[in-house]
């Protein structure tokens, strides 16, 4: 569904990715792990079109058409299915839960499409409904993350990136949020890449991984193998 091929991308004068290949399957869970300033939100940012390429190139394919993502614009890569929840989570807290789902449906004109897709966020988090018409500002750290992939789910993702969806979430809410992810995938089938700090959360879920460090994939496999891997644990897992 998405290849990456040789992608380099700079933010200002500093080369952040330096030349990376990785593929996501339709329906699979991919991650990309890698500490701090690895270059995770630089490269879900370039897929979902927010930055440039400087070179090599990212193809989405679905059963649409295929798509160059640094020849399509932002707007136009909604449309063809890769939906970004960014990095935390920018929700518009003076705005009504109601009104921060709504936001997903930008593109679409099928009414009763997206009121069908907000009631079953509802559903599957009546907290959300319950407060619809409050300000989302007043939800805590992980009724957000829900609202914020809740507003992701309304655009109809066919790739969704999630960056860092554990950020600064207690461990029991942090379960919540990722049994929901995988549930969607199962029930679902929405491919997903996320982007995970927490590398053991990450690989648990993971169909395959790929490990960046400082703009490079150092290592790739399926989310097991990089689980038992050695260098992987001493890396990334050992601490905690
Ligand atoms: N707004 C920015 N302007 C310039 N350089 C940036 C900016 N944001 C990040 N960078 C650079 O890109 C590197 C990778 O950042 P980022 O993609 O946010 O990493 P990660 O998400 O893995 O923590 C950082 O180390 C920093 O040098
Ligand atoms: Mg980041």
């Amino acid at each position: 569904m998405l290849r990456v091929e040789e992608l380099h991308v700079n933010r200002g004068r500093t080369k952040v990715l330096q030349g990376i290949n990785f593929a996501v399957e339709a329906g699979e869970i991919a991650t990309l792990i890698g500490a701090n300033g690895a270059g995770k939100t630089t490269t879900l940012m370039t897929l979902s079109g927010l930055l440039p390429i400087s070179s090599g190139q990212a193809r989405l394919q679905t059963s649409d058409g295929s798509y160059d993502v640094g020849a399509t614009s932002p707007v136009d890569l909604v449309r063809a299915g890769i939906v970004h929840a960014p990095e935390g989570r920018q929700i518009f807290g003076r705005l009504s839960i109601e009104e921060n789902l709504q936001l997903g449906a930008f593109l679409s004109n099928d009414k009763a499409r997206v009121a069908r897709a907000i009631t079953d966020i509802y559903e599957r988090f009546p907290i959300l409904g319950e407060r619809r018409a409050m300000p989302a500002g007043n939800l805590s750290g992980g009724e957000q993350m829900m609202l914020a992939i809740g507003r992701a789910l309304v655009a109809e993702p066919k790739l969704l990136l999630l960056d860092e969806p554990s950020l600064g979430l207690a461990p029991q809410i942090t379960e919540e949020i990722f049994d929901f992810l995988e549930e969607l995938n199962r029930e679902q089938g929405v491919t997903m890449l996320i982007v995970e700090q927490n590398a053991m959360l990450a690989l648990e879920l993971a169909d395959r991984a790929f490990v960046l460090e400082n703009g490079r994939i150092v290592l790739e496999g399926s989310g097991d193998e990089l689980l038992n891997d050695p260098a992987v644990f001493e890396a990334y897992l050992g601490v905690g």
